[in-house]
């Protein structure tokens, strides 16, 4: 099975959003393949975070930037010359978009359009991987999964500024990258991703640790919320395919792209509590007043034939390994084991799975 993995040898990366969740794992995993990786992103929030606890300071050349300053991303691109643009930088959280709109909107929506803007300026790219969500579809709240060339939209800041991220992409598509020579652009729609060392606030895995370590009953206000659940490995090992496989090949495989789990692995945000504490071995769970100010779609999900078809990409893990996957991230490095260590161990794993 192509993986894509070797092509990435002495290649110089730019992650932007490399001090985040999914930019760390993929930041770690590229320098684990012997690539040479850039990041640029705002300093990372917690000194536990991912990006700090995996050590990867020590391991990759970041610089701490601001996408929404043009000069910044646009100078530093120009001074690495990378062949390879992973652009994961964002505001990722749907209730702080309700409470930061423009925030949002500025990060997603103008930092996008900065970051493209870049690329068009740097020859040295090859391609580029723009990281948008599964949330850019106009979501119908049906039981059939989104294909890429479904309706865009979104009712939330978030989604709507990831549905505009799209529409920005397709733009430069279009106006500049399909005449580039040697030169391709994909953006890619996963969903919600799952996996250790993720410390942000309203998302799932966090809120259940943070209530595990405490000896504290993990509060749901929306159990029956059913999302595509994977391990955040599995939609970087479709990024990572598909940017080596427009490497050698731009045209035939650029556009846009879902990563998502199988259609029998969707479950509710009850089931992945509950293998939670399955896996932690001890811990409760207590439903709490839904939260009507700040709606969040119910059901969600993607169709991945197209990633299936054109690039053999499928999901490795199922949803109850990426669970254990994730809880014994979080206990082993609670047991002392190094973060590092772990986060080497797990890509391992799923490489050779
Ligand atoms: N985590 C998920 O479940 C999920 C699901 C679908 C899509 N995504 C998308 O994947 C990407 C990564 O998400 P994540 O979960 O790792 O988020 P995260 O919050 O952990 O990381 C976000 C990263 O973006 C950087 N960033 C934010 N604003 C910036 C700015 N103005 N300038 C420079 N850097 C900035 C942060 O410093 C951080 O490195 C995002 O584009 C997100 O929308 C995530």
């Amino acid at each position: 099975m192509n993986t894509g993995y070797e092509c990435f040898q002495n290649k110089k990366i730019l992650i932007t959003g490399d001090t985040g969740f999914k930019g760390s794992w993929l930041a770690y995993w590229l320098h684990h393949l012997g690539a040479v990786v850039y990041g640029f992103a705002l300093p990372p929030e917690r000194e536990y975070d991912h990006y700090a606890a995996s050590g990867l300071e020590k391991l990759i050349h970041h610089t701490d930037g601001d996408i929404r300053e043009f000069s910044q991303i646009r100078d530093f691109m120009e001074k690495i010359q990378p062949e390879f643009v992973f652009h994961l930088a964002a505001q990722p959280l749907v209730r702080k978009s309700y409470n930061e709109p423009k925030l949002t909107f500025d990060t997603n929506v103008g930092g996008t359009v900065n970051i493209l803007e870049a690329v068009r300026l740097t020859l040295s790219v090859k391609v580029l991987i723009a990281v948008t969500s599964d949330k850019c579809y106009k979501n119908k709240e049906w039981c059939w999964g989104y294909r890429e060339n479904d309706e865009l939209g979104g009712k939330d800041p978030y989604s709507a500024s990831k549905a505009t991220a799209e529409l920005v992409y397709s733009a430069y598509q279009d106006s500049f990258f399909n005449a580039r020579q040697q030169f391709g652009a994909a953006s890619v729609r996963a969903g919600n991703v799952i996996g250790g060392g993720d410390w942000s606030t309203d998302r799932i895995v966090p809120d259940c640790i943070r209530a595990l370590q405490n000896n504290k009953p993990i509060e749901l206000r929306n159990p029956h919320a059913t999302r595509p659940w994977q391990h955040v490995l599995e939609p970087l090992s479709g990024y990572l395919l598909l940017a080596s496989c427009m490497y050698e090949n731009p045209k035939k495989f650029q556009g846009s792209y879902n990563f998502g789990p199988e259609s029998r692995e969707m479950h509710t945000v009850h089931d992945v509590a509950k293998e939670l504490i399955s896996f932690w071995g001890v811990g409760e769970i207590k439903i709490t007043k839904r939260d009507t100010d700040h709606p969040e779609a119910g059901l969600l999900h993607l169709n991945c034939d197209k990633a299936h078809h054109f690039l053999g990409w499928y999901p490795k893990w199922g949803f109850e390994k990426t669970v254990e996957q994730t809880a014994n991230w979080y206990k082993s490095v609670k047991g002392g084991e190094r973060a590092e260590s772990v986060t080497r161990k797990q890509i391992i794993e799923y490489m050779e799975s």
